[in-house]
């Protein structure tokens, strides 16, 4: 079996039943991105839960006033986040037709949008294949393989998105892409991660050779 068949067939089992792995919309799958940014799940899903539902579109969120969303933001942080988030409402209803894109390409260009949250909403609304990098990801790819190139540098960025890459099941993008964030959540943990109950653990070169605290590296800046 491929790592990403392992993968999403673990996925499958373990998955939590989140409200926005239940959507293609992509303009939910944009809010649920952004609120998760720097925010952990359990503390972000009563804000997502709000925001869809007072602004269950794009157009809805457009024609709020900064007030409005800066309130429903507090205690969030970071509130150039929903600042942001305004901004690009309003850019979609005026040069998008009010219809919240889909396209990484689209998606990179909005403000408030990297690479990170564009393959995120790219594949998991359409199943573009584009693979997501974030901090989970990193620490299943670098324990996995034993990569020890730090995950702030330069090249080690352009490695890991490359490995990333290579491993995406690009006929099932959006799943192999949750599958890897949920895997890096839950089972590949950065402490105590579960390798007596992983499906990687005879394969996984830091579990092999004692490195499991050891990756992945990161500079002190
Ligand atoms: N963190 C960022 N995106 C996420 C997602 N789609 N599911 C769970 N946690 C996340």
């Amino acid at each position: 079996m491929s790592f990403s068949n392992v993968l999403i067939s673990w996925y499958r089992n373990n998955k939590r039943d989140l409200p926005w792995r239940n959507t293609q919309d992509s303009y939910l799958i944009w809010l649920s991105e952004i609120i998760l940014q720097q925010t952990r799940v359990e503390q972000g899903l009563p804000y997502y839960l709000r925001f869809s539902e007072k602004y269950p579109n794009v157009e809805s969120f457009a024609n709020a006033s900064e007030d409005q969303i800066l309130r429903m933001w507090q205690g969030l942080g970071y509130y150039s986040r929903g600042r942001n988030m305004l901004k690009t409402a309003k850019v979609i209803q005026r040069d998008f037709n009010g219809i919240f894109p889909q396209a990484y390409a689209d998606l990179i260009t909005l403000i408030g949008i990297g690479e990170y949250t564009a393959a995120a909403i790219s594949s998991f609304s359409s199943n573009e294949a584009k693979a997501v990098v974030d901090g989970n990801v990193y620490r299943v790819i670098s324990r996995y393989f034993g990569i020890s190139t730090p995950i702030n540098s330069t090249l080690g960025k352009k490695e890991f998105q490359a490995i990333a890459d290579e491993l995406l099941d690009t006929k099932n993008a959006g799943e192999h892409n949750q599958a890897m964030i949920e895997f890096g959540a839950l089972q590949c943990k950065p402490k105590s991660p579960n390798c007596s109950i992983c499906p990687f653990q005879s394969s996984c070169f830091a579990y092999q050779h004692h490195r499991i605290n050891d990756l992945p590296i990161k500079l002190k800046k």
